[in-house]
C-alpha cells in the first residue's frame, strides 16, 4: 500500500501538466509510469499473489482477478506506446490512470482485508520481508 500511495502521488503530478505535454512528453510520462507499475505487479504476483497456492476458492478468484489486470496494463502501456498522435496519447495515458487507480483501489479496499483475515501473521510478515529484500537489492547500484 504504501509503494501505492507512492505511485498516485507522482501521477497525480503527472495528470496535472499533461494537457500541455507533446507526444514525447506523454510518451516520457507512459514510460515513468510503466516502469513503477510493473516493477511493482512483478513484485506483488512473486511476493503476494503466487506465494498464496493454497488460497480458498473466492480468494483465488480474485488474486487471479488482480493477475488478469497487471496483465491488462501491460497492454495498455503498449498501447501507449504505439500511439502516434497527442490525443491518442493522452487519452491512453488518462485511462491508464484511471485503470492503476481503480485496481489499486480493489486491492485496498477488497483484497488486502481478506488476506489480512484468511493469512496468518507469520506468513504475511515473510512475504513482507521478501518483497523488502528484493527491494533492496534492486536500490543497489
Ligand atoms: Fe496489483
Ligand atoms: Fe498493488
Amino acid at each position: 500500500m504504501g509503494e501505492h500511495a507512492a505511485m498516485l502521488t507522482l501521477f497525480e503530478h503527472l495528470e496535472q501538466g499533461m494537457a500541455h505535454m507533446d507526444l514525447r512528453r506523454l510518451h516520457e510520462s507512459g514510460a515513468t509510469a510503466e516502469r513503477l507499475v510493473m516493477v511493482h505487479s512483478i513484485a506483488e504476483d512473486r511476493h503476494l499473489f503466487d506465494a498464496l497456492p493454497s488460497a480458498e476458492g473466492g480468494l483465488q478468484e480474485s488474486l487471479s482477478a488482480m493477475q488478469s489486470e497487471h496483465k491488462h496494463l501491460a497492454h495498455e502501456f503498449d498501447q501507449l506506446r504505439a500511439t502516434t498522435n497527442e490525443a491518442a496519447a493522452r487519452g491512453c495515458l488518462q485511462r491508464i490512470f484511471d485503470n492503476v487507480r481503480e485496481h489499486f483501489g480493489v486491492e485496498e479496499r477488497v483484497l488486502f482485508p481478506v488476506l489480512a483475515r484468511q493469512v496468518d501473521r507469520e506468513r504475511l510478515e515473510e512475504l513482507g520481508s521478501a518483497w523488502k529484500r528484493r527491494r533492496m537489492r534492486e536500490s543497489l547500484p
